[in-house]
């Protein structure tokens, strides 16, 4: 665009602002122009060509609705964005590079012509994605900014995988739900590729599951990959959730939705989502299974668009004081036998041992129609901590593995967590099995064995028996938060075996066992900054076969703690929030003494 025709347009825009007697703000660059029609009706002039408009956001602040125009007309679905009111507490990037070279209008409603953000609109070619937060995990996935929780469409392909994940792009807070996109050869390097899946006219994009075509099923092409998600549609005549398709014919790194969409729909359901789909060999047709409300539901398919229900699962079954989410249904081994049975992961909320949000499982037999619980009565958890939800396993993943990954947080203040730039991670990757102990069966999940490799330089400390306390301190000498601690204890008739993490501003984490209960316990109330949530600061208790010959493994990650005790025999997964990296671990018993072996800790990172 020329400098003078330039001008020419800004002379305009001012000119026919003042012949209305419409009110404007002339924001810190001139090639914006902002027009007040009304308290609450704004349209912003962008008369420059360049890749982003960042949007100026305030958490705090109500959201405001967001509208491109371009010739009289919308242009894509309108978004929701926290546009500032009092001050700026991060960007946003709005992409503009699809109208290159053409005028773009954006009409923003609900925000007054008084709002801070209108002078802090900025043009830019880039968005600065240097992490600004110090509890930023280092080996856990995190968006690079905007809000995240559920992963997505995970699968496996040609040595890369994919992990889709709900995301905000256009803010710290819930909302816009697109899927983000990240991929890594080692389930713990992540590299974001982008937003593949945004709204449509179908709705916002929910949690669902991406399966790679190999037959070419649904005519997309050999080897596409399907996404299959859930169209939300929230509307004053009635929200609607129905379930809609996409493939990708590049791997995953974009998506062309199917013009049939959405594929299945429910008359009756108001919670209808979260596919999750796998092809079911032995019948020779997909599977689907789904949330809808308080119970799981089963379909069939054989092309992937139509689908034909085949069965529900749910009644009277485990944990029910909030509706299930995220299902997912997978074949395991039982460890030691050359049995296999079927796992339903059931995710729900509220209803977590802790409170708010948790993962429950069940495991019985499943004939490509129906699942068949086994030990019906009991309810198992995943995970014994208050930061695990929304897992889901891999599709594809090699050497017959069953990958999990969670949304490492919970429902219940995830909203308030103290980032700003990004909230929300996901826990490390877990391979799934089954073992059985006094006859009845359990999930075991262990740390995905690329934890190994991760591992950098290792502080390993001879063996030492506590028979009072024992301390030691530091723990590395140049601690970044980013750690794995292993270690064996033999009990020698403790009835209280202690340990805790803490550093010099006397923040700290307690882990025990409670010998005669039979139970393992973590508790956070003074790890660092817990007051953003009354729910926050909490006790959590795993009930544990073995307190003889205890063999541990803790991830620790700027602001999270994941616990695996006997190879992921049970597991605990926590935040925390220190001002400064655990660097003390302090033994202590209670009754007897024990002996702690192999005590190492690896620098992650
Ligand atoms: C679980 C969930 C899903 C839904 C998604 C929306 O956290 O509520 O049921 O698809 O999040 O973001």
């Amino acid at each position: 665009m020329t400098h003078s025709y330039q001008l020419f347009r800004i002379a305009k825009a001012a000119c026919m602002a003042l012949c209305l007697g419409i009110a404007t703000t002339a924001s810190a660059e001139s090639d914006i122009r902002v027009r007040h029609l009304t308290s609450e009706q704004n349209i912003v002039t962008i008369s420059e060509a360049r890749k982003y408009l960042l949007l100026p956001v305030q958490d705090s602040a109500p959201e405001a609705q967001v509208t491109i125009v371009k010739d009289n007309m919308p242009v894509g679905v309108a978004f929701n964005v926290r546009l500032a009111r009092e001050r700026v507490d991060y960007y946003v990037p709005l992409e503009l590079s699809a109208y290159e070279g053409d005028d773009v209008s954006i009409n923003v409603m609900g925000l007054p012509a008084q709002a801070f953000c209108w002078k802090h609109l900025k043009l830019s070619d880039t968005f600065d994605l240097t992490n600004r937060e110090k509890f930023r995990p280092l080996y856990h996935h995190t968006p690079l900014f905007g809000w995240m929780n559920d992963p997505n469409g995970m699968f496996y392909k040609d040595g890369v995988y994919h992990l889709y994940f709900q995301h905000n792009p256009y803010g710290s807070l819930w909302g816009n739900m697109s899927w983000g996109h990240s991929v890594s050869t080692d389930l713990v390097n992540w590299e974001f590729q982008g937003i593949p899946i945004r709204p449509d006219a179908w709705g916002t994009i929910f949690s669902g599951s991406a399966v790679i075509d190999h037959e070419n099923t649904a005519g997309f092409g050999k080897g596409a990959i399907v996404a299959i998600y859930t169209s939300d549609k929230p509307s004053s005549w009635g929200s609607s959730q129905s379930q809609s398709i996409a493939y990708s014919l590049d791997n995953g790194q974009t998506f062309t939705k199917y013009e049939g969409n959405p594929v299945l729909t429910s008359d009756s359901r108001r919670d209808f989502r979260d596919p999750k789909v796998f092809w079911y060999a032995p019948g020779k047709h997909w599977v689907m299974i789904l949330s809808a409300g308080h119970e799981a539901q089963l379909f069939s398919s054989t092309n992937l668009k139509e689908w034909k229900h085949e069965s529900s699962f749910g009644a009277k079954q485990g944990s029910h004081s909030g509706v299930w989410e995220c299902p997912d249904l997978v074949e395991l081994p039982i460890e030691g036998t050359k049995e296999k049975r079927w796992v339903f992961i059931c995710n729900v909320n509220p209803g977590g041992p802790f409170g708010g949000s948790a993962a429950q499982y069940f495991i019985g037999s499943f004939d490509g129609k129906t699942f068949t619980n086994e030990a019906p009565t009991e309810t198992k958890w995943m995970d014994w901590g208050k930061d695990n939800y929304a897992t889901v396993t891999f599709s594809n993943a090699p050497d017959g593995r069953v990958i999990a990954m969670g949304w490492m947080s919970n429902i219940q203040y995830q909203p308030s967590l103290p980032t700003r730039q990004y909230r929300g991670a996901n826990t490390i990757a877990r391979d799934l099995t089954l073992y059985r102990k006094n006859g009845d069966l359990f999930l075991k999940s262990a740390p995905a064995k690329e934890m190994e490799k991760a591992r950098g330089a290792k502080k390993a400390f001879p063996t030492f028996t506590v028979k009072k306390s024992h301390s030691i301190t530091p723990l590395l000498d140049d601690n970044k938060g980013a750690y794995e601690l292993t270690m064996n204890i033999r009990n020698h008739g403790a009835s209280r075996i202690a340990f805790t993490l803490s550093n010099d501003k006397g923040e700290k984490v307690l882990m025990y066992y409670d010998v005669q209960r039979k139970k393992f316990v973590m508790e956070r109330s003074e790890s660092g900054l817990t007051d953003f949530s009354r729910d926050f600061p909490a006790l959590t208790a795993a009930p544990v076969h073995n307190t003889d010959n205890i063999q541990l493994r803790i991830f620790v990650d700027r602001s999270s703690i994941e616990v695996f005790g006997d190879g992921g025999e049970y597991v605990m997964t926590n935040l925390v929030y220190p001002s400064e990296p655990y660097n003390t671990l302090t033994f202590e018993t209670v009754g007897g003494n024990y002996e702690v072996k192999n005590l190492n800790v690896y620098k992650l990172k």
